[in-house]
């Protein structure tokens, strides 16, 4: 008999694609403990940004990433537009991947399984998951969203900043050469430019479902 893999459930995808939400209703559904990788590369673009350093520099990006203060977790600037942009470029450099690399692992070895959302979760954090998911949807769809969550936050841009950083972030996300953000080639595509996010989340969870019993786990 063989036994069963965890339950780890990768999500990636660009920004606002709808991945943090849908995550976030899996980990719901499925009982399982949720994070947000993301949030990783936020807290240390923004100990790069309090410090007075650039971004661009990748040992004083290594270094913030190896020293992590779990308190900017909850800083109100983390997902600022601004930190967005810090948080991408600090991502590209692989000292900061290396850094980072074991805390989202040990997250996804968990023995009951875990949900996690980025960008390189399938191919790279958890290549093994029996589930992954590519959250993607149309720049111009994830611009409004973003630019609405903003609003809804305080940060205050123009629709049209928001879509050329969005473009900026895809663009730098894809391209780097150090776990570039792409579909694993056994990951679900769910495009959510169409659907509202409750019908996003069903087809999510039927993804996953589907891909649980491939695996043999229901
Ligand atoms: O998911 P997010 O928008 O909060 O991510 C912020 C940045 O962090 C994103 O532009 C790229 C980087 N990131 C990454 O490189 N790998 C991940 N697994 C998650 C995020």
């Amino acid at each position: 008999m063989t036994t069963p893999t965890a339950l780890i459930i990768a999500v990636d995808g660009p920004a606002a694609s709808g991945k943090g939400t849908i995550a976030r209703a899996l980990a719901r559904r499925f009982d399982l403990p949720h994070l947000d990788t993301g949030k990783l590369y936020r807290a240390t673009g923004l100990a790069v940004r309090l410090a007075g350093l650039d971004p661009a520099d990748a040992a004083a990006a290594a270094a913030a990433a190896r020293q992590l203060d779990p308190a900017l977790l909850d800083d109100p600037d983390l997902m600022s537009g601004e930190n967005a942009q810090a948080a991408s470029i600090v991502s590209a450099h692989p000292a900061v991947r290396a850094a980072l690399l074991e805390t989202q692992r040990a997250f996804a070895a968990q023995p009951g399984g875990a949900v996690l959302d980025g960008r390189d979760i399938g191919t790279v954090i958890a290549p093994h998951a029996p589930a992954k998911l590519f959250v993607t949807a149309a720049p111009e769809v994830r611009a409004g969203r973003r630019h609405a969550e903003l609003s809804a936050n305080g940060f205050a841009q123009d629709f049209a900043s928001v879509l050329a950083d969005i473009l900026a972030r895809d663009a730098r996300d894809s391209g780097r050469a150090d776990a570039p953000l792409r579909r694993a080639d056994d990951a679900a595509l769910l495009d959510t430019s169409d659907l509202a996010i409750d019908t996003a989340v069903q087809r999510a969870i039927r993804l996953v479902e589907a891909a649980l019993l491939r695996d043999g786990q229901q």
